[in-house]
């Protein structure tokens, strides 16, 4: 608009200034259009991509030294009224944990600050303790990359997840602790 007020300032017929701004919102909306992004795939056991998670709330941060990542976990809701109340062991159901996951870059600006880089994956873990009991009453699904490929070839990649989260059985399968806040 401020654009457009120059114009006009600058002289120009007011119906051209008008005229400009609708040939504006006309290549605005058709841009939009245009880059509308396609539907993501579901992952091999069917989950599909959980909706608004990059809105959610952080539960946490992780660092990981051996393969150089930084993670989000983020939860839904329902995940961060229990995180809060301290309600985890177990999770209720509807609880919906993702984990963010970036290449770990150094700030251009500012050398010693480990800052996000390329995305690598999203991942989930949602919590319906009847429909997932042969994985601990969790569902895990992995999206890779920007282009949010599902992660596995068939249903039995939940198989890897769910072993490597076995060490934590007693913490309801999940690794992550909610941070410390005042
Ligand atoms: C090699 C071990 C390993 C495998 C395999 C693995 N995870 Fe994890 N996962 C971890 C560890 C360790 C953490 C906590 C540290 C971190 O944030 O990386 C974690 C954290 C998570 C979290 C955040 C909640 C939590 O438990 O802290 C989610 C969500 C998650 N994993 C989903 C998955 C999914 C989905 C798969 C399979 C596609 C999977 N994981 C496979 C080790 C593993």
């Amino acid at each position: 608009m401020l654009f457009l007020n120059t114009l006009a300032r600058a002289g120009m017929g007011a119906n051209l200034v008008k005229m400009t701004g609708v040939a504006l919102f006309a290549a605005m909306f058709a841009t939009s259009v245009w880059a509308e992004k396609p539907a993501v795939a579901p992952a091999p056991n069917g989950i599909t991509l959980p909706e608004g998670y990059k809105d959610w709330r952080v539960i946490s941060v992780a660092h990981r030294t051996d393969n150089n990542t930084m993670r989000a976990i983020v939860g839904n809701d329902i995940a961060m009224e229990a995180a809060r109340k301290g309600q985890t062991k177990p999770w209720p159901d509807g609880a919906i944990l993702g984990k963010l996951v970036w290449k770990a870059e150094t700030d251009a600006n500012w050398p010693t600050a480990t800052v996000p880089g390329k995305f690598v994956h999203a991942e989930f873990m949602i919590k319906e303790a009847k429909k997932y009991e042969a994985t601990g009453g969790w569902g895990f699904a992995r999206w890779l990359g920007e282009e949010q490929k599902p992660f596995g070839t068939d249903a039995g990649f939940v198989q890897g997840c769910f072993a490597c989260h076995t060490p934590v059985k007693g913490n309801d399968y999940v690794f992550t602790q909610p941070a410390k806040l005042p």
